[in-house]
C-alpha cells in the first residue's frame, strides 16, 4: 500500500473492545498521556518515551497523533462508555517497510497506564486490534524488552508467536535493550 492510498483511506475505525473502545486521540487527552508517559515504569519499557518527559512532549505526541494520513494508527483505550476512565492505554499499528516493499505489515505498540495494570486491559485491546485488523494487514509483529514477560503474555494472550531475538534502543534507558520479537498472522 503506498502513502497516497493510505492518504484515501484514513478515517482511523473505532473499535470495540468489550470493556472499552479503542478511540482516535484527542487533544484533550494530552494532559493524562503526560501523567501515565511520565511513569519511568512506562517510559522504560518502550522504545522512545524519554524519561523525564520533557515539557511539551505529551502535546506533541496528541498533534502527530492527530495529524494524518500517516503510517501510525494510535488509539486511546477508553473506558468511559463502562463507567471506567477516559484514557487506560495507548495502542497503536506503524505500517513497516510501506514505501520499499509493500509487505502489509505492520508494528504494534501500547501501554497500560500502571494504575489499571493487570486488569487484562491490553491483552483486550490486543485482542480487538487483531479482531478489527483495521489496517488489513498480513502480519502483525511487536518487539518486547526481555525484562518484560508480562507484555510478552499480552501478545501470547491474543495469539501472537515468539520469533527470535534482537536488540532495541531504549530512549529512556539511554541503552540497547535485548528483545524478543512477536508475530500474529492474519487472515
Ligand atoms: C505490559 C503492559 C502493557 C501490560 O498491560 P496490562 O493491561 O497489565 O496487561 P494484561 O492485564 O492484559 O496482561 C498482563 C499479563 O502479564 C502477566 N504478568 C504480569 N506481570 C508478570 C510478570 N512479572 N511475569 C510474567 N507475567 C506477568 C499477567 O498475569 C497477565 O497474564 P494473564 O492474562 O495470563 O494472567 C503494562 O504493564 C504496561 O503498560 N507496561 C509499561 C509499558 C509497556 O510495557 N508497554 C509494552 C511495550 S512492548
Amino acid at each position: 500500500m503506498t502513502l497516497d492510498v493510505i492518504a484515501a483511506a484514513a478515517a482511523q475505525a473505532v473499535i470495540d473492545a468489550g470493556r472499552f473502545i479503542l478511540r482516535p486521540v484527542r487533544k484533550s487527552d494530552a494532559g493524562l498521556f503526560a501523567l501515565y508517559a511520565g511513569d519511568r515504569r512506562v517510559a522504560e519499557a518502550t522504545h522512545s518515551i524519554p524519561h523525564p518527559l520533557p515539557p511539551g512532549a505529551a502535546e506533541g505526541f496528541v498533534t502527530r497523533a492527530i495529524k494524518r494520513p500517516q503510517d501510525e494508527d494510535i488509539w486511546v483505550m477508553d473506558g468511559s462508555q463502562s463507567s471506567l476512565p477516559e484514557v487506560l492505554g495507548v495502542i497503536s499499528l506503524k505500517r513497516m517497510d510501506v514505501a520499499k516493499y509493500n509487505r502489509d505489515q505492520s508494528e504494534v505498540g501500547y501501554w497500560v497506564a500502571p494504575a489499571f495494570w493487570n486488569l487484562g486491559i491490553a491483552s483486550a485491546a490486543v485482542q480487538a486490534l487483531v479482531d478489527a485488523n483495521p489496517q488489513a494487514n498480513r502480519t502483525m509483529f511487536a518487539e518486547v524488552f526481555q525484562d518484560n514477560p508480562g507484555s510478552a503474555r499480552v501478545l501470547t494472550n491474543a495469539g501472537f508467536q515468539y520469533l527470535g531475538d534482537a536488540e532495541t534502543f531504549s530512549v529512556a534507558r539511554n541503552a540497547r535493550v535485548p528483545t524478543w520479537t512477536y508475530i500474529r498472522k492474519l487472515g
